[in-house]
């Protein structure tokens, strides 16, 4: 049975396991945990340069206890020109100046661990930045030798090669291949980037990159990491040949363009690092019981969950993120089919599911879900993440997010926040031109807003200081991106004194989502019928009811009459709910 099939309002439950008996071995913590991601850059200054770093995040590692989490995901904190914020990678194995080094970086590691926090990092194996020593080498060698063979250069198209090798475009803007400068001056090879030109693709057939990686990932292993995020994963792997692809549509926007693809994205050919990965994980974790090291890999493909399947069978990662939650509009059609369509294909493989409602790539929850267009299916693409510039209704915003994240946290699998979310913070939609640094602003020339809005440093104290809290006391610089006006009123500090604020909200669910539901596992959920507008299921011992409308409904009864937690404080009553809410029963 699947769970497409229409719903009892007794608890459905997912067939057990069929195929293979599985022996009863203990869950790894990560299958049901609560994990923050981290911004390195904006989550903490300690040392008033107006950047975040490792020492503002040890600093703060309580805040995190206090919150409950179970893990940290560190946004990638390598060496980097910041070209792509982190996301072009200089040296695998070292920590970025300006954040630290590697024995801040063990402090952090013990400090989070002594608290019961693990810490993750973030992989990028797809491409590194220009500035990495290897691409430096390609560039000093000549067409053929091993250094080029690390990275896709070819010789260009047309008269003396002046065009490229294929009609590719880059995500970020323009086409996805740069013509280099050869040694001895004349006009050169093209090299392949699908991101911005300063992020080199790696060729994954060529052993030197393989063997890295598997350096790479053993090092910081070993430094106490428990796991990797794994940046792009859909996008190592070309069709062979590097063909041309069929245009994208005219309208199409520049971050939509390369979607259209094909010949870029869940290649076949790309799954070979995965199996290696796997290995090694195995073995590494064979050799260390204790520390289940593990990867959870980016891959987004809306309403194509067969696709991020083939990134889990025949044992590759061990997670992937089921992004349709994120990518979702405020509609209890779109949430139920979002968790149908996860549960029904990754559940039914006896995969675990991970959900997220926010990341550093998307517009907050609050802001995405208190737009004009957040309930109307035609005014919506999943480019809205970013683009969308229908007007903002915050409080409505705050109000259906802090539905969303009671929803999120119900729900069998991990879930991972994004920092901020637990204080509600909106999208900085006004931050001036010249301040903005996302790569997509730049290449688009503004045309796309592109992410600075969500990756603003945190407000930790309600006093306007210059950094609210961000940087110390009398620091040098102000904060890399410039915060809103009145962002004290979302600081830390101001939540932690409020009943009602989003942080106690959240501190509440998760205290309660560990009590109640622990490892509670796929098999033991179950939807419940509901009126339309209205999404309900039971996970082991909780029922779950969210209202999407913006008028009250009535909860279906025989699912319980005690409020465990509701999204609107204040909210008692086990029988009604009031719109855009929602509530857990016991
Ligand atoms: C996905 C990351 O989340 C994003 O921030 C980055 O720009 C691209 N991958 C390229 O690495
Ligand atoms: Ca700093």
């Amino acid at each position: 049975m699947t769970l497409t099939e229409p719903m009892t309002p007794e608890m459905t439950r997912t067939e057990p396991p069929t195929q293979t008996e599985h022996p009863r071995v203990a869950v790894p913590w990560w299958q049901s945990a609560v994990v923050y991601q981290i911004y390195a850059r904006s989550f903490a200054d300690s040392n008033g340069d107006g950047i975040g770093d490792l020492e503002g995040i040890r600093s703060r590692l309580h805040y995190l206890h206090d919150l409950g989490v179970d893990a940290v995901w560190l946004t990638p904190c390598y060496p980097s020109p910041q070209r792509d914020h982190g996301y072009d990678v200089a040296d695998y194995f070292a920590i970025e100046p300006d954040y630290g080094d590697l024995e801040s970086f063990d402090r952090l590691v013990s400090d989070a661990r002594a608290l019961g926090i693990r810490v993750l990092m973030d992989v990028v194996p797809n491409h590194c930045s220009s500035q990495h020593p290897w691409f430096q080498q390609a560039l000093a060698d000549r067409p053929g030798s091993r250094a080029r063979a690390r990275f896709y250069f070819r010789d260009g198209k047309g008269e003396n090669g002046n065009e490229p090798p294929n009609n590719w475009l880059a995500w970020f803007g323009g086409p996805a291949w740069s013509r280099i400068v050869e040694p001895d001056g004349s006009p050169g090879q093209w090299y392949l980037h699908l991101f911005t030109p300063w992020q080199p693709d790696l060729n994954w057939d060529n052993d030197d990159v393989a063997e890295q990686f598997d350096d790479m990932l053993t090092f910081w292993f070993d430094r106490g990491v428990e796991g990797f995020r794994v940046d792009a994963v859909s996008v190592v792997g070309k069709t062979p040949g590097l063909p041309d692809t069929p245009p994208p549509p005219p309208d199409a926007r520049v971050t939509d363009r390369a979607l259209h693809n094909p010949h870029v994205q869940f290649r076949p050919e790309g799954h070979a690092p995965w199996l290696r990965w796997r290995r090694l994980t195995d073995a590494y974790t064979a050799a260390h019981p204790d520390r289940p090291v593990f990867f959870v890999a980016e891959a987004y493909s809306p309403g194509r969950p067969d696709r991020v399947l083939e990134y889990l069978r025949g044992d590759k990662f061990h997670q992937v993120f089921s992004f349709d939650l994120l990518l979702a509009q405020w509609t209890s059609e779109q949430f139920h089919q979002a968790i149908t369509d996860s549960i029904n294909e990754l559940a039914s493989q006896h995969v675990p599911l991970v959900w997220t409602l926010n990341n550093h790539d998307a517009q907050r929850s609050v802001t995405r879900y208190g737009r004009d267009d957040a309930t109307d299916p035609a005014r919506f693409s999943g480019n809205n993440l970013i683009n969308s510039d229908s007007p903002v209704d915050l409080g409505l915003g705050t109000r259906r997010a802090r539905a969303a994240a009671l929803l999120m946290l119900a729900l069998p699998g991990a879930a991972y926040l994004y920092q901020g979310e637990e204080l509600g913070l909106h999208e900085h939609l006004t931050i001036p031109p010249e301040a903005r640094q996302d790569p997509i602003f730049i290449a688009t020339d503004g045309d796309e807003l592109g992410r600075d809005g969500c990756r603003v440093p945190m407000p930790w104290t309600t006093t306007d200081d210059g950094s609210y809290g961000f940087s110390p006391p009398g620091a040098a610089s102000p904060p890399w991106l410039p915060q809103p006006h009145g962002w004290g009123a979302s600081s830390a500090e101001a939540a932690a004194a409020d009943p009602g604020s989003v942080l106690t909200m959240y501190r509440g669910a998760i205290a309660t989502r560990r009590e109640l539901l622990g490892a509670v596992a796929a098999a033991e959920f179950g939807f419940i019928d509901t009126p339309p507008g209205m999404v309900g299921f039971r996970n082991g011992p909780v029922a779950v009811f969210v209202n999407f409308m913006a008028e009250a409904m009535a909860i279906p009864a025989g699912h319980g009459t005690r409020v465990v937690l509701t999204s609107l404080g204040g909210h008692t009553d086990a029988s009604v709910l009031p719109g855009d809410t929602a509530i857990w029963l016991a």
